[in-house]
């Protein structure tokens, strides 16, 4: 069977999605110039597929990193215990950062990641996030740039995954209830 046959839904189309990231590129471009030198700092491995296709439509000079972090989680509740397991190669001191994330749920991951970058005195650090379900939210998060606000319903697609897979679906879309009673079985 094929991994189309498990989405129950979409809830935004690649046409969407792709027209929702030039307008937040665009956002971008009217923010920063190349004297700004920004490094898009992005947060693996879900907002990969976003970054990928974002970069491609910037026109001021800056630079890529890459962070790995995990949330120690039980069941899908975020826990809120968030561990670095891989980080920046770049030293961002004085830096303009900009963290790109493929989604905002209890806020628990980016709340740390924040607090960590910020402890290494960049310029300047703002948030760009292609999901964001401000109904889950457990600690107040400052998203500066965000794609589209969903509600609390668990997405996979565009780089988000469930059990690893799905990352490479172009459509961001919601499971089909048999799926999570066929892999929890
Ligand atoms: P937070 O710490 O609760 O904000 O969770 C953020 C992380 O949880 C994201 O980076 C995702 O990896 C994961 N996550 C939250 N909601 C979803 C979803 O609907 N689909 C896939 N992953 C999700
Ligand atoms: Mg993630």
């Amino acid at each position: 069977m094929s991994m189309f046959d498990d989405i129950e839904r979409v809830l935004f189309t690649e046409e969407q999605i792709q027209a929702r990231i030039r307008e937040l590129a665009e956002e971008l471009n009217a923010q920063y110039t190349d004297a700004d030198l920004p490094l898009l700092v992005c947060i693996l491995k879900g907002a990969v597929v976003f970054l990928s296709d974002l970069v491609r439509h910037l026109n001021f000079r800056h630079e890529m990193d890459f962070m790995v972090v995990s949330s120690y989680s039980s069941g899908t509740c975020s826990s809120g215990v968030v561990r670095i397991l891989l980080d920046l190669e770049t030293n961002i001191e004085g830096r303009h950062v900009l963290i790109v994330e493929d989604i905002i749920d209890t806020g628990h991951t980016l709340n740390y990641i924040l607090h960590n970058l910020e402890t290494r005195h960049p310029a300047s650090v703002r948030i760009m996030t292609l999901l964001n379900k401000p109904s889950r939210r457990e600690i107040d998060i400052p998203v500066d740039f965000s794609g589209f606000e969903i509600p609390d319903e668990f997405v996979l697609g565009f780089g988000l995954d469930y059990a690893e897979q799905y990352r490479n679906l172009p459509f961001i879309g919601v499971l089909k209830p048999e799926v999570y009673l066929r892999t929890e079985a």
